[in-house]
């Protein structure tokens, strides 16, 4: 906010609840830079309420799926995302979600707050390690590679399923092979594509119906990459053995028989939530605002 309200007038608004599209035409009337969110629409018709006076939309999120990229490039609007800045911190919650998904950590923290009663025994809430295993990464961007690089940590071998060979491929010592293949063969697969036209759906019933019985499937990417209500089929029929999920497909709302299900660790879009990481994100969308302003050309610009 200090490096908005230095370059110029700055309108903002209270932080605890999201904009409808009305409200969001109406305060952006006459804007020269939008600094938006995840849950901001950013349409040609809010485009058109900014009139054109207005330069850049500065999304505080490496996604941009919020907004329209055609309008804005026939309008003229610089768009800008945040990447890099959220690597670590995305990367190292879908380590969380792996972890936590095969060692059932989700349930067995329901069991100690039920006050149910619990025992140790041998065979007392058995999960699975990781070690030895083999993890798939689809898409082997920025965050695909840095959570390729913590697997190895672990002493899990890496396969990776992206549209052209990654540059690294031979430093990180990551095999790349075709998406039904990863899926028919890796133990944990965790997905790490942008949603596109093309993605939306990537992991369907038919895909889903490809993984092991004993597979887990992880998603900090985007919902509607997975099919929700196919995914909710395929755990509850012993398809795959859990989900780690920290995005949906309608975010707030989560599927209502995942939630029934004990096999599936829920997270609420936590993947950036560390105030190192936040800060980082809105310092930057603010510093691309003001250059493109400022006539500087922004830092990091959507192509
Ligand atoms: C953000 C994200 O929390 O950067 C992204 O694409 O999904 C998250 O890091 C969210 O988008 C904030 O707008």
């Amino acid at each position: 906010m200090e490096i908005l309200r230095a370059a110029g007038d700055v309108w903002a608004p209270d932080l605890d609840r999201q904009l409808q599209p009305e409200e969001l035409r109406e305060v952006g009337a006459g804007a020269n830079a939008l600094v938006a969110l995840l849950g901001d629409r950013i349409d040609a018709e809010l485009l058109d309420a900014a009139g054109a006076g207005l330069q850049v939309v500065a999304n505080v999120a490496v996604g941009h799926d919020n907004i329209d990229l055609p309008a804005a490039r026939e309008r003229g609007v610089v768009v800008t995302n945040t990447p890099g800045v959220l690597t670590d911190a995305t990367a190292d919650l879908a380590m969380a979600l792996i972890l936590a998904v095969t060692r059932r950590l989700g349930e067995g923290e329901r069991l100690v707050r039920s006050e149910s009663g619990w025992e140790w025994g041998i065979d007392f809430m058995l999960g699975r390690g990781i070690q030895g295993q083999t993890l798939g990464i689809v898409g082997l961007g920025a965050i695909g590679s840095a959570v390729a690089r913590r697997a190895l940590g672990f002493g899990m071998s890496i396969a990776y399923a992206s549209r052209n060979p990654a540059p690294g491929e031979a430093d990180l010592g990551v095999r790349r092979m075709e998406l039904d293949e990863l899926l028919a063969t890796t133990d944990v697969v965790s997905l790490h594509v942008p949603l596109t036209n093309e993605t939306r759906h990537l992991i369907d019933a038919r895909r889903l119906g490809l993984m092991r019985p004993a597979a887990y499937l992880v998603n900090t990417a985007r919902g509607p990459v997975v099919d929700e209500a196919a995914l909710a089929d395929s755990l509850a029929a012993g398809q795959i053995a859990g989900a780690g999920l920290d995005v949906f497909e309608a975010e707030p709302t989560v599927h209502p028989r995942l939630l029934e299900l004990d096999n599936v660790v829920l997270l609420p879009h936590l993947g950036s939530a560390t105030v190192e990481t936040r800060t980082a994100m809105a310092v930057l969308a603010a510093r691309n605002a003001v250059a493109v302003l400022s006539g500087e050309g922004a830092i990091t610009q959507v192509p």
